[in-house]
């Protein structure tokens, strides 16, 4: 999609993300584990049947690598160690094999080649990283031209008031560990992507799942 770059205003910073995560870890599962499973079911159910290589950005604890179709590769990263030591527990527990490997990293500077994936998924995450449109950006390079990224999260609303009582609730929010301040449609206009479907996902609908083909 062609454009000029969305400014975000995001609150997080890489600081109070690593410190929301390492206090989530051990809950992590309990709390967000049941409650978004239907969502991220969605999100997988919408991977290419194709698709060979696939990079989870901010895998958390794993909690959806077991969905993954067994003829996929997936790669996980994520920015914090605690929440990957959960997905590297539940990664050997379960013998998940398709797993090829689970790496701290931030998802704004991937330490991987163009084109190297088919899809990039990524799961109530674009309203947690820092830098949204740098973590776009990395996506749009390692996923090959035609693949996928697919973005399932709760976005903020384009509705003035809705925005207004979002952004009121931010730092709040920021010490959850989330951004209550990036909508779908900010999102959709960073460059280099077609948006090829929009759907309300998990319960109630009030998730949207966002899957884009990269155009480069
Ligand atoms: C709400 S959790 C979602 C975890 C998992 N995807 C799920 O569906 O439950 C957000 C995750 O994004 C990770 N994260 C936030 N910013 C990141 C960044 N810049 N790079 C990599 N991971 C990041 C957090 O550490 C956390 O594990």
């Amino acid at each position: 999609m062609a454009g000029a770059e969305p400014t975000f205003y995001t609150a997080m910073r890489t600081k109070d993300v690593l410190e929301a995560y390492a206090r989530w870890a051990p809950v992590y599962d309990l709390v967000f584990g049941p409650i978004l499973k239907s969502s991220r079911k969605a999100a997988v159910a919408a991977l290419p049947p194709d698709a060979g290589r696939v990079l989870e950005v901010g895998v958390g604890t794993g909690v959806s690598l077991p969905d993954y179709p067994r003829h996929m590769r997936v790669v996980g990263i994520d920015l914090s160690a605690s929440m990957l030591a959960r997905a590297r527990a539940r990664a050997k527990r379960e013998g998940l094999t398709h797993v090829e490997g689970l790496i701290e990293m931030d998802a704004s500077r991937l330490a991987f080649p163009d084109d190297s994936f088919d899809v990039a998924m990524a799961m109530y995450v674009m309203t947690v990283v820092p830098d949204p449109a740098g973590t776009m950006a990395e996506m749009r390079r390692v996923v090959r031209p035609g693949g996928r990224v697919l973005a399932v999260s709760h976005f903020a609303s384009d509705a003035p008031a809705r925005r207004a009582l979002s952004s009121a609730l931010s730092p709040l929010a920021r010490l959850m560990g989330w951004n209550t301040t990036i909508s779908a449609s900010r999102l959709a206009a960073v460059p280099g992507f077609r948006l090829v479907s929009d759907r309300a996902v998990g319960i109630f609908g009030f998730h949207r799942l966002l899957e884009f083909e990269v155009v480069k």
